[in-house]
């Protein structure tokens, strides 16, 4: 059994799964295991929310089942639904056969057979290694009906299907929920969770992110990146990068062999970090020098 007795276990063992976790984050996830409530994760886009249920999935060995978001998804989608062509395929071979007792056909379409689980009904459902965690993705983007019905299923975690009954998770998942804020998430939602504000990684907890997960790139080269990442944060962009983008950028400019930035190396790797045409127009002629040297600068040149 993985210990997460306390909050140092809690962020040993996501360390152990090279998510570097900070205390206040530490301290929302121990409490979220402890007294079974709902996690609520809202920050920009790659700060690493999706990573924790999955360091978390891997960390105390449990299944990950996500929902992920998006417009226009519905109830049906999110939970179960009916294999409608292979209920065809069942009719016509019925007819075929000349069975066509009603009651009986009517019975086996209906059946587990034919049941298409989606992943609030499959994280009900128990699991050898214990409660699943049930990811729900970006919720930011799926609409009003749809939160009053997550509201719902979070509350009693059971599903009634007309034809088969009620399905009861025998323990109740452990719940993750991410929002990248592109709207408010209604209160009803929030208070039935712990809330966590995901924020830009600091420069020292950005550079032990860096050597978890590029660890390939050297000191100095990271120093850089992540200065420069941080710096540029400060600009007036219309899309900040994430920690994903400053990961892909370490391993971009690996791959070229890059040992210290320089403004050419920046204009040349820039998709890598910003993908708006505006906010790469932002940082052509000497804008990226202007950056470097402040992010250079703000370096300790001890190090
Ligand atoms: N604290 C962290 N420790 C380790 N890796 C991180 C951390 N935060 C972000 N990452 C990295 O950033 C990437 C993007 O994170 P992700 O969870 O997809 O962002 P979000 O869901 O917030 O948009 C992950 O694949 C992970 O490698
Ligand atoms: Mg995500």
């Amino acid at each position: 059994m993985t210990d997460i007795s306390s909050i140092d276990a809690v962020q040993t063992m996501l360390e152990g799964q090279g998510y570097v976790c900070g205390r206040a984050l530490g301290t929302v996830v121990f409490l979220s295991l402890t007294l079974g409530r709902p996690l609520f994760l809202e920050g920009e886009a790659g700060v690493g929310k999706t990573e924790i249920a999955k360091a978390l999935a891997a960390g105390l060995n449990r299944k990950l089942i996500r929902l992920q978001c998006y417009e226009g998804l519905d109830a049906s989608s999110a939970v179960y639904e009916w294999n409608f062509p292979a209920q065809m395929v069942a009719i016509r071979t019925a007819e075929a056969a000349g069975d066509t007792s009603r009651t009986a056909l009517t019975t086996e379409l209906f059946s587990d057979d034919f049941l298409i689980e989606r992943p609030l009904l499959e994280a009900m459902r128990p699991d050898d290694r214990g409660a699943p965690i049930l990811l729900i993705d970006e919720v930011d983007r799926t609409d009003a009906p749809f939160e009053a019905f997550l509201l719902e299923a979070l509350s009693d975690f059971q599903v009634t299907i007309p034809e088969l009954g009620t399905i009861k998770a025998p323990e109740p998942p452990i719940v993750i929920l991410t929002s990248n804020r592109t709207r408010e998430v209604h209160d009803a939602l929030k208070r039935r969770c712990l809330y966590h504000w995901v924020d830009y990684p600091d420069f020292d907890r950005e550079i032990e992110i860096l050597a978890a997960r590029a660890p390939e790139a050297s000191t100095s080269l990271s120093r850089e990146v992540v200065a420069f990442v941080q710096q540029l944060r400060t600009e007036d962009l219309f899309k900040k990068p994430g920690v994903a983008e400053t990961i892909d950028w370490a391993k971009c400019l690996l791959a070229l062999d890059v040992i210290n930035l320089s403004p050419e190396v920046i204009a040349d790797t820039l998709g890598a970090i910003l993908k708006y045409q505006d906010d790469i127009a932002k940082l052509h002629g000497s804008e990226a020098k202007r950056i470097l040297d402040q992010a250079q600068a703000s370096l300790d040149p001890a190090i």
